[in-house]
């Protein structure tokens, strides 16, 4: 495999249901609904939600910045042709990475204008040391170097997002056509 595991399955089960116990403790009794970021925090929101036993709706929304493995000189585009209708309710968004912080942070933005009640944030991955824009996630499954990952959602060129870690790309993969062998 020409990835090696960073956060193994069972670490990140673990970390993923404290989170969840977590936002359900904080949201009990509110209005909440998730919103998620696709495609990269397809599976955190899957299993998320199973942690979360308080009533709440989810949503998504569809942004996409990155081309590869590089965000240099790309554009953030938002599709919300999807997303809900987040009037009066306390929206928390949800994402897979946070690296910039320009997706965040200009989808707490989107939301906030769409009349939610309150807006804050979850992602599963913080990168250290990568960070443009000022934004403190209010929960963050685990902090990483400053490496490319790929699995449990994260893509690497479209592929990877099934592997049920997180891992890193061994030397060599990157700028190479993810299938090879
Ligand atoms: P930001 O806007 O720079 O914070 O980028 C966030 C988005 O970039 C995430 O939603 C991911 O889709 C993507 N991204 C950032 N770092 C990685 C990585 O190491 N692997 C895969 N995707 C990443
Ligand atoms: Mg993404």
């Amino acid at each position: 495999m020409p990835v090696e595991v960073l956060i193994p399955e069972d670490a990140l089960r673990a970390r993923i249901h404290e989170l969840g116990a977590e936002v359900a403790r904080e949201y009990a009794g509110k209005p909440l609904t998730i919103v998620a970021v696709l495609t990269g925090s397809l599976i955190v929101l899957a299993d998320l939600i199973r942690s979360i036993d308080v009533p709440h709706r989810i949503g998504l929304v569809h942004a996409s910045s990155y081309r590869g493995a590089t965000t240099t000189g790309s554009t953030l585009v938002i599709n919300e042709a999807l997303a809900p209708d987040v009037a009066d309710r306390d929206v928390l968004l949800l994402d897979d990475i946070l690296d910039t912080g320009r997706t965040l942070a200009a989808l707490v933005d989107h939301i906030a204008v769409r009349g939610a009640r309150s807006v804050r944030t979850a992602v599963l991955l913080r990168k250290l040391g990568r960070q443009i824009v000022p934004l403190e996630p209010d929960y963050c499954g685990f902090t990483i170097p400053d490496a490319f990952v790929v699995g449990y959602g994260l893509d690497y060129d479209d592929d990877y997002r099934h592997l049920p870690y997180v891992g890193v790309l061994k030397e060599g993969m990157i700028g190479r056509p993810p299938r090879d062998p």
